[in-house]
């Protein structure tokens, strides 16, 4: 059988997930990767043993044997470099968010349709094993009808800098990094409905807030302290199945501590997903809480990305229809755009 051959633009952080999956499957070979940061791009090369490596995409992705692309750059290469790729006939799997709005992720899927190449956005949480099992209750109907969904991920000093902090390399903060995990989770978990309105409100009043001791936070591979987005949000979305959305995020906010949680409500019974999967109903004439035993290796995030790689894979190799089609990534653009716009103009922002 005919090997998949890959190409990784960007050899940062996440691109390591992105490597170390697909070097487990054996129909699969990476044969190139490019960074505009040379030394990062060859040390990439030597751990992955890649033969080929480049500081131009463009140049790369003149190499007629790449069948597929994994795109793994700040925020703002994204589109460019997907659109460059769809072009030059690879495959490509972009990194989230899909770009830096929904305008340009419109582009990148208009794009992909007239290649007739597929585009896959990395909503990578799709494949946790706690977002399989709810979407199955879901989908069985043991929620019932649902119709309110809270989700928020908050960090109390967890500002990364660098590129994610600078607005024209991240499109935003919080909102765009965070949010759009577990807001697409939310938007997926209950049928991908479209998003009809948002009200929203951003802040930025703490930035980077760097003088801390003795708590450690993850640091963005090329260190800033350039600070121009938000550090935290909430938003109120509606869609159209009559679903309503609370959601918050922050990098830096004076909280008692970081958290994660996305519950939703049906009514048959709620669930709980994050932090751990739970559901409450009544059994009989008593309330009842459960929780589904699950495996602790099916929610690491190496778990999630070799799924995900797996997935893209087959898709390519086998024709499956893909579960993050890059559609997803323009609805998720269209909610994220109206948060900030809302937020700037003070009302509620209507989505077509
Ligand atoms: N799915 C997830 O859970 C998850 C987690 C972390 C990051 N991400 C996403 O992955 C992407 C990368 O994040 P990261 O943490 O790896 O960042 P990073 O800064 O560690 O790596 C990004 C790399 O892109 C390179 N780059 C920038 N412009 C380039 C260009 N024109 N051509 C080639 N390379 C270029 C940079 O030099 C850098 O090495 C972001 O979009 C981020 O949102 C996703």
């Amino acid at each position: 059988m005919k090997k998949i051959r890959v190409a990784i633009i960007g050899t940062g952080s996440i691109s390591k997930l992105h490597a170390a999956a697909y070097k487990r499957l054996e129909c699969v070979e990476i044969i190139a990767c490019c960074d505009i940061n040379k030394d990062r791009a060859k040390e990439f090369a030597k751990k992955y043993d890649v033969p080929q490596v480049f500081t131009d995409f463009n140049e790369m992705l003149k190499l007629e044997e790449i069948d597929a692309v994994s795109v793994t750059t700040w925020n703002n290469v994204h589109a460019p470099a997907s659109i460059a790729a769809l072009k030059a006939g690879k495959h490509v799997l972009c990194e989230k968010p899909l770009a830096l709005n929904a305008v340009q992720a419109q582009q990148m899927v208009d794009t992909a349709k007239e290649a007739g190449k597929l585009l896959m956005v990395g909503f990578v949480r799709r494949f946790g094993e706690n977002t399989k099992a709810l979407k199955n209750f879901i989908d069985s109907g043991e929620l019932g009808e649902v119709y309110y969904a809270k989700t928020g991920c908050l960090r109390r000093w967890g500002n990364p800098g660098g590129w994610f902090s600078d607005k024209k390399r991240s499109g935003g903060g919080p909102v765009i990094d965070l949010g759009v995990h577990v807001i697409d989770l939310v938007r997926y978990l209950i049928g991908k409905p479209k998003a009809v309105s948002v009200s929203a409100s951003t802040f930025n009043k703490l930035g980077m807030k760097p003088n801390v001791k003795g708590i450690g936070k993850y640091y963005s591979a090329d260190y800033s302290e350039y600070n121009d987005v938000e550090d935290c949000a909430a938003a109120l979305i509606k869609f159209d199945n009559g679903v309503t959305l609370f959601f918050e995020t922050s990098w830096v906010q004076n909280i008692k501590k970081d958290s994660l949680y996305l519950e939703l409500y049906g009514n048959k019974a709620g669930a709980q997903m994050e932090p751990e999967l739970e559901l409450f109903e009544n059994k009989g004439e008593y309330l009842s809480n459960s929780k589904p035993l699950m495996s602790t290796e099916g929610s690491s995030f190496e778990h999630n990305f070799n799924e995900e790689i797996q997935h893209f894979v087959d898709c390519i190799a086998n024709g499956t229809s893909c579960l993050n089609p890059g559609e997803d990534g323009v609805e998720l653009m269209k909610i994220l755009d109206a948060i900030y716009k809302s937020s700037e103009t003070g009302y509620e922002v209507v989505i077509d």
